[in-house]
């Protein structure tokens, strides 16, 4: 249904905080003015809450309160009232057991902080892995205006002439110490090289696939994912963006006019096209929960099988984000996807412009990067979800990731019960592994951990690696980091800790994965997995209090999104009145 604009100017929710002369209104605006604000900005125009997820332990949104400052001057220019709130802000660095456990947690805490107090828009100052998606969640449930601004990624990492990717060069250069091929002087001497300013990792892991979904989605301004955080037109981004949300109040343009399906349509054909990161798959199956789209796993098999991979960044490829910001960005790469067919070209975005109208004119300007599609990294970038007797309720793969050899392999199981299991005994020299097995890992699921860690692209054994291997099929209900690269199959579920197939497999039993055809396969008889299951108990304790068991007992499967059961769905912004 096409978006119609509300009527301006009308009375917005904030007026019921501070438009009148009642005992309320006088307690709610004489506070305020605290802070030094003249009267006349409590006449009606839209208040703009600049939701910030700034922290010194988030470094990599240390540089969001400048940022704000560049929204505030663009929500003065267009004639509203900015104030800046901060909210949870989860770190993907430092956060334990895992940053995955609190990203409801922050959703949650960001969808009450704008439905109780006055705001009538919201920019949400996002940049680390969780902070997008929690913030978008949040907002979604309120249907209050909103707009995405990310801090954009760090500069390019550079050691010894080579480009350093985050995380990447992390995983790599560990194995390459587990291997002898590196020394540990080198390894710290590359410490700084990877991360040489402000900003998210800059390859195209989680934050930067969350940034440019969140561009794709239509819930950002065209270029915002990949402008490096250092750079100026990062700061214009961020006043346009600030200009930008008191228009949206005005016309009353919500997250539902915007978060359509169309739009999660667009999304997941695009984290085809860049070689996205596996954790966009909950984030985005679990947004669409908020605002009510029927979306599932299979639709992301479905849309991404015929959509290549043609952003050349690491992961995958070999360039980093500041390389796409020069090349032109995600405009481009949505360009591209409209031209083959593969962009609901009518979906809203928060500019007021359509999807294809932001993008139609633009041009790539390093082929090299965004490459032409007879060049792509892979003809199927999409994620792959398998099924079968090992994932009735599926798990994905990442084929831009992983080895084409490995993609059909039978091989024998090596079970780590968890991730203290496997970290015990990975460099036992007596472990009976080789590079034809298969590494299964249990109890890393949502409820297991508890979170979901990204633990999923377990590094290899030292013996399999000493020979010069750096990829064998591994198995988990884990997830993956966005940085990270192998022929991993994750979020199998249902997960181990909750009873599922994955929790029963042993040492010795036969695991068959063929990508091609979706499948994912114990080969024991029926009625030996059945007994097996049947004879399943619980090994993850239920916390006692806390937090850990508010998570424990509404955390839902990864194949939905791994929501708390009773967040799921948008309550709207209206909220009873105060009691002063
Ligand atoms: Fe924060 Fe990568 S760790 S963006």
């Amino acid at each position: 249904m096409a978006f119609v604009k509300a009527e301006w100017p009308r009375r917005l929710r904030s007026q019921e905080w501070y438009g009148g002369t009642s005992r309320d209104n006088i307690y709610h605006r004489g506070w305020l003015k605290n802070q030094g604000y003249p009267h006349d900005l409590f006449d009606g125009r839209p208040v703009i809450g600049i939701l910030n997820t700034w922290g010194e332990l988030t470094p990599c949104n240390g540089h969001l309160r400048e940022l704000a400052q560049k929204v505030k001057a663009g929500v003065w220019e267009a004639g509203g009232f900015p104030l800046e709130v901060p909210v949870f802000s989860v770190s993907e660095n430092t956060f334990r057991p895992t940053a995955a456990m609190y990203r409801n947690l922050a959703a949650m805490e960001v969808e009450e902080v704008m439905r109780a107090q006055p705001i009538d828009g919201a920019v949400l100052l996002v940049g680390c892995d969780k902070t997008t998606p929690s913030l978008m969640m949040g907002a979604a449930s309120t249907d209050i205006p909103s707009i995405v601004v990310t801090g954009g990624p760090m500069l390019n990492g550079w050691f010894r002439g080579e480009r350093v990717g985050s995380g990447t060069a992390l995983w790599q250069m560990s194995e390459d110490i587990k291997a002898g091929k590196m020394s540990r002087e080198d390894f710290l001497e590359a410490e700084q090289a990877m991360s040489r300013s402000s900003g998210t990792c800059n390859t195209m892991g989680t934050a930067s696939t969350m940034a440019s979904l969140a561009e794709a989605l239509g819930m950002a301004l065209s270029g915002n994912a990949a402008i490096p955080a250092v750079d100026s037109r990062r700061r214009v981004m961020a006043q346009l963006s600030g200009r930008r949300i008191v228009q949206m109040v005005k016309d009353d343009l919500k997250p539902s006019d915007v978060l359509t399906r169309e739009a999660f349509e667009n999304a997941i054909r695009t984290n085809g096209a860049i070689g996205g990161s596996t954790n966009a798959v909950i984030h985005l199956l679990a947004l669409a929960g908020r605002v009510g789209v029927d979306l599932t796993l299979d639709d992301w098999d479905r849309l991404g099988r015929d959509v290549p991979t043609v952003v050349n960044l690491m992961p995958s490829g070999k360039y980093l984000m500041e390389d796409f910001f020069y090349a032109g960005g995600l405009p481009v790469v949505l360009r591209r996807l409209g031209e083959a067919g593969l962009l609901h070209r009518d979906a809203l975005t928060v500019s007021g412009e359509t999807a294809w109208e932001a993008v139609k004119d633009v041009r790539n300007w390093n082929e090299d990067v965004i490459l032409p599609v007879e060049k792509a990294l892979t003809a199927s970038g999409g994620i792959a979800v398998l099924r079968g007797n090992l994932a009735p309720d599926g798990a994905v793969l990442k084929p831009s990731a992983a080895s084409p050899e490995l993609m059909r392999h039978r091989g024998r199981a090596v079970v780590f019960k968890d991730i203290d299991d496997y970290k015990a005994r990975i460099g036992d020299e007596s472990l009976d592994i080789d590079e034809s097995c298969v590494m299964v890992l249990k109890n890393c699921g949502p409820r297991g951990y508890p979170g979901m860690p990204e633990v999923g692209n377990m590094g290899l054994p030292p013996k399999v690696l000493r020979k010069g291997i750096k990829d064998m099929v591994r198995i988990s209900d884990a997830r993956m980091s966005g940085t990270a690269y192998g022929t991993v199959v994750l979020h199998t579920s249902p997960e181990a800790a909750a009873g599922g197939p994955l929790a029963v497999v042993r040492d010795g039993d036969m695991i068959e994965l063929d990508v091609a055809v979706r499948r994912l396969h114990l080969d024991i008889p029926d009625e030996e997995l059945s007994a097996r299951l049947a004879a399943w108990t619980p090994t993850v304790p239920r916390p006692e209090s806390g937090y850990a068991r508010l998570f424990h007992d509404h955390i839902q499967g990864a194949d939905t999104g791994a929501d708390f059961d009773f967040l799921v769905g948008c309550r709207g912004r209206e909220v009873p009145r105060d009691s002063h």
